[in-house]
């Protein structure tokens, strides 16, 4: 699929909507070097989805540490891709809203998305797992470079990536549905929408009435509901509805 007519379509809802928020998932993030989870170079088909788990953290800190620090490490030196800055450049535009993200990679930030909710919390930060205490993820990982034991805080609690794990409670949450709430059109890009609660959100603007958009190279478990559905590389898609927009907003009279 060229994606062409799809981009077209997807920029007169875009344009013609009062309130978009963009919903993106790992799939934004591969083209800057990260693997997804899902797809088929994904991490849950390499690796077993419970070391995500907070019982997997509890059970073996030290496996947990060896398996997120270098996750986290690449994406310290990871760059936004065509996709972030596309998002952002419609956000300038005013025609995003909000960035609602499942990512930890705070691409979107660096991209310059000014209104980014993190619901799965993010990587650039740990958290004490006894006294809650935030310190920066980079200081967290020289200890851990330098000792080859999991970082502690100054209470002796053992620190953790401050990003959600399964069996937890996402964060943001009620924000994130009061911005589905408000919106009459989800650009979902990038994830399989098959992790809940946060694949509610662009669920809650299609239910009140509003558009969905789909941006995925392969088939989500909404894709039956979406207005437009784009299975193709998210940076060459989002670039195509940015172009599409700009034309028909010069277009104007
Ligand atoms: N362009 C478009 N789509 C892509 C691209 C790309 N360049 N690369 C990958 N994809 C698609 C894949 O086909 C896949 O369907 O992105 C989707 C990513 O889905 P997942 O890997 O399931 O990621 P996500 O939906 O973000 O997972 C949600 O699961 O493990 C948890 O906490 C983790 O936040 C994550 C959550």
């Amino acid at each position: 699929m060229d994606c062409g007519d799809e981009a077209r379509r997807a920029a007169e809802l875009l344009v013609n909507s009062s309130y978009s928020i963009a919903f993106t998932g790992a799939g934004v993030s591969t083209e800057s070097g990260i693997p997804d989870f899902r797809g088929p170079n994904g991490l849950w088909r390499r690796f077993d989805p419970r070391m995500a788990g907070v019982e997997y953290f509890l059970g073996d800190p030290r496996g947990f540490w060896a398996f997120y620090s270098a996750r986290f490490k690449s994406m310290l030196s990871a760059k936004p891709n065509a996709a972030h800055l596309a998002l952002a450049e419609l956000e300038r535009m005013g025609l995003i809203k909000a960035v609602i993200t499942q990512n930890v990679d705070g691409l979107h930030s660096a991209a310059g998305s000014a209104r980014v909710i993190e619901v799965h919390g993010s990587s650039k930060s740990v958290r004490c797992s006894r006294c809650g205490a935030r310190a920066p993820f980079v200081d967290a990982l020289k200890s851990y470079e330098e000792t080859g034991e999991p970082p502690r805080c100054s209470c002796g609690g053992i620190y953790r990536p401050d990003v959600v794990l399964f069996g937890e409670p996402v964060v943001r949450l009620g924000e994130a549905l009061d911005e589905a709430r408000r919106s009459d059109l989800a650009l979902v890009v990038g994830s399989s929408l098959t992790v809940h609660p946060a694949a509610e959100i662009p669920l809650l603007v299609k239910e009140g009435g509003g558009s969905l958009l789909v941006i995925n190279m392969e088939p989500t478990e909404y894709d039956d509901l979406a207005d437009v559905v784009m299975n193709c590389p998210a940076g060459r898609a989002l670039e195509s509805v940015l172009r599409e927009s700009r034309r028909i907003i010069d277009s104007r009279p």
